[in-house]
Order: C-alpha cells, then structure tokens, then sequence
C-alpha cells in the first residue's frame, strides 16, 4: 500500500478543542439553517497518527466537529474529542473508570430526540448538539452494546434498523428499534464465518445485508497490522434479504466484490429489489510475498437488481468514475428516489470532488477542486417546507491546502456547478474524518 504521510494535508489530526465565533463568511447563508453539521472522525489523543495506511488512521479516538448556524449566520464552530475511558486516559485518568469504553469515531445520528456519535460495531455514546458527552445511550437501551455506524432511519415510520457484526460470535445480529428507540426486533443471523460488515440497505418491506470478500484474518496482528481484515478469493460474496420484522433470510450470491456505503435500496415490484452501492473490485488485498496491502482501486456506482421469484441477480455499473461517501435526500430512504450526491475518488488516496447523478435523466453534474484541495461527503438538507426530491443544500467540508485551512461550503443541490450560496471560511483545518450529519436545532 503507497505510504502516505497521515500527520499533512486533509488527513492530518488537530491537537487542540476550540471554540470559535464571528466566523467569516462569502456569499449569503439561507436564513432556513437553523441547527448545526456534525463532522465525527478520527483523530490521535496526543495530535499525531502512528504509522501510517488506512489501518493506523481507522481506529483513532473520536473528534467531533460543529459549525452551527442561525438567523442567516455561521455563529459558531467547535471540535471536542468524545469523553470516552480512552479519552480519560491521557486526559483525565481518576475518570477513566466512570466512562463508557467505546471509541464513537464513524458516525453521528439524530434518532428519536437522543443525538448519537457511532462506532463501527461498538457501543453508541449519547452526546449534545454543542458536542458535550452524555454517556450511554438513555433511549436506545437496546443498542448499547453495539450498532453499526450506518443504520437506517425509515422516513416513514421512524423506525431505526441497524445490525451489528462482531468478530466474536454470534457474529451478526440484525434489528429494528421503533421511532421512539425502543427495541423492537432482536436476532442473530446465522453466517458461516465474521466478515467486514460496514452499512446495510433498506427498502420498505426489507433490509438487504451485505457479506462480502473482506473477512477476518488474526494472524495480521501478529505481522504487525493493527486491524485483522484482509481480502479472501474464496469467500462467496452475497446479499442477504431479510423481511423488515426479522424471519428466514434469503442469500443471493453475487460476483466477489466489497461494499464500504449503500446509496440507496427500494422494492420495484413485489419480486424485484433494487440496490444501488458504491462497489470496489477488490478491497485491502494482502500481497502474500511482501506482507503488504496493495492499493485499494476507487469504488464505482454500482446496480443490483434482486429477483426474488427466480433467485438471479443482475448487477453492472452505473458510472464509471471513483466515487465514495454516497448521500442523499434521507426522506427517500429504502424507497424509489432520483438523486444522489458523492465525493469524487480522482486517485485511492483523493476525496476531491462532488458530483451529482440524477438517474432519470442520467445525467451527472460537478462541484470541482483544485488538486491538492480534499472535501467530505456532501450532506444533503432539505429545505423546511420543500417538496421536491432536490430542494435544499449540500454542506462539504472542503480542505483548502494552500492554507491549510477548511471551509465549510453550502451548494444549491439542484446546482451544484453553479457558484456555491456560501462559504463559511474557518481559521483552521477540520481533518478529513469519516462521516456526519445535519442536525436541526433541538428547541
Ligand atoms: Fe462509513
């Protein structure tokens, strides 16, 4: 894997919590934000990555981020690390006892009034809209001890559906909490064998679940890797249908390939399941020769369509470039929808770009960056009051490497080549990270 230096550039971790006020701003900010975008991520307790590779970045403590706006102004921006035990042990150790032991770096949900920071796999952490910690989960009792970091919130209902995959058995459960967090559905799937697992798909009726080529392999930690997953050949790749409620879940093999992000799913018709995924060929392959991993190749927009009365699968791309961190409008959740946004994959080592595809016309629009320049997913928000499919914003986070700064750029999402509406400039860098949110004001 091409050594890449994780201390400069997007990447690079802050070793500092701030707070900052009377930002600056080009352009004109919609006077409908009301709220703030959370950015989780990883980020070294004592401000520098060891190693580097994907593996020594992944695992670090959680950082969160906020830039929050009211009234048709930037007011604010803060990052704080999440007040784990692992963040009490270089920081405050007669604490460290009294603190959850989970590292909530991925993700971050709003879900029945109770705003979570996610990890991948382990225990949800219940924090504030300004980024203090809370602890546990209070309304989500029946997730606390381990989600994915990208369950889905049915628009509809409310209802959150995640599952968890462990490497210890039972090495995948499946289930549905209702809309105000109480656990509704508990189950373990049966598999023959742990398997990377990072995000699943719903539609209405069903939850698509996905095992895939990268599985588990314990002798890397004795070679010095810091995380046990590499690419197997002979692991059969295949979706996993199972109905919304729980009951027998129906496996579908498909051509060897991994799933980091699910776009979207929806039900076709009672037979057919559409599945729209960002794909790679292959992902963390092991050079048995040298002991090191190849590059990964960038993930490409990819169709599944799942017949369920004839048990076929057919599957083949609907783009050609590298892409990543898919998002949508989230009110089309597990249903038909038009739209998507994802950051571009230039290079396997660049986020630089968004671009837009629209399926019913199969077109595709940009937002481009110079080289050198990086940007996060683009977070759909929706308009308050808007109808239509495309009617909001899209806020990326974009690292600006001349400066070593980042800005906080809001799009038209029905223009998003056009000049953005506005650009919040901040003073400092918003490293890279994974993932985040738009969360109204809570009032
Ligand atoms: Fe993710």
């Amino acid at each position: 894997m091409t050594a890449f230096d994780l201390n400069r550039g997007a990447l690079a971790p802050v070793a500092d919590e701030v707070d900052l006020v009377d930002l600056s701003v080009t352009g004109v900010i919609p006077r409908e934000l009301d709220g703030a975008l959370l950015r989780n991520g990883p980020n070294p307790l004592r401000g520098r990555f060891e190693g580097n590779g994907v593996l020594s970045w992944w695992p670090e403590a959680a950082m969160l981020h906020s830039i929050s706006f009211e009234d048709g102004r930037a007011v604010s921006y803060r990052n704080r690390w999440v007040r784990t035990r692992r963040w009490a042990d270089v920081y405050s150790p007669a604490q460290a006892p009294h603190l959850p032991d989970t590292n909530p770096n991925v993700n971050v949900l709003l879900h029945a009034g109770e705003l979570l920071a996610l990890a991948e796999g382990g225990a949800p952490f219940a924090i504030t809209a300004e980024l203090d910690s809370l602890g546990a989960p209070r309304r989500h009792a029946g997730v606390a001890g381990g989600m994915t970091a990208h369950p889905k919130v049915d628009p509809l209902t409310g209802e959150l559906i995640a599952f968890r995959a462990d490497w210890r058995a039972p090495w995948l459960r499946y289930g549905v909490a209702d809309a105000q967090g109480a656990q509704r559905v508990d189950v373990v799937v049966d598999v023959p064998a742990p398997s990377m697992m990072h995000d699943l798909a719903i539609t209405a009726t069903r939850s698509l679940l996905l095992d895939l080529n990268v599985g588990y392999d314990f002798s890397l930690l004795k070679q010095g890797h810091r995380m046990p997953l590499r690419w197997h050949d002979d692991r059969q790749a295949r979706i996993g249908v199972i109905p919304r409620y729980g009951g027998d879940v129906r496996w579908f093999g498909i051509e060897p390939c991994f799933i980091q992000h699910v776009v979207n799913a929806y039900d076709r018709d009672e037979a057919c399941i559409v599945l729209d995924a960002v794909r790679y060929p292959w992902f963390l392959r092991l050079d048995a020769s040298t002991g090191r991993f190849a590059d990964n190749p960038v993930g490409v927009l990819w169709r599944y369509v799942i017949n369920t009365a004839n048990g076929r699968v057919e599957e083949g791309p609907l783009g050609d470039g590298g892409i990543e961190l898919p998002r949508i409008n989230e009110r089309r959740t597990g249903r038909p929808y038009r739209y998507l946004y994802a950051t571009e994959q230039p290079t396997p080592v660049e986020m630089r770009g968004v671009v837009r595809f629209d399926h019913e016309r199969g077109a595709t629009t940009r937002y481009t960056l110079p080289p050198g320049d990086q940007n996060s997913e683009p977070v759909f928000v929706p308009r308050p009051g808007g109808v239509d499919e495309d009617d909001g914003w899209l806020m990326v986070v974009v690292y600006r490497a001349a400066t070593d700064s980042s800005d906080l750029v809001i799009l038209d999402a029905r223009e998003i080549d056009a000049e953005p509406v506005a650009t919040v400039h901040l003073p400092r860098r918003v490293p890279a990270g994974f993932h985040g949110a738009w969360v109204p004001r809570m009032r």
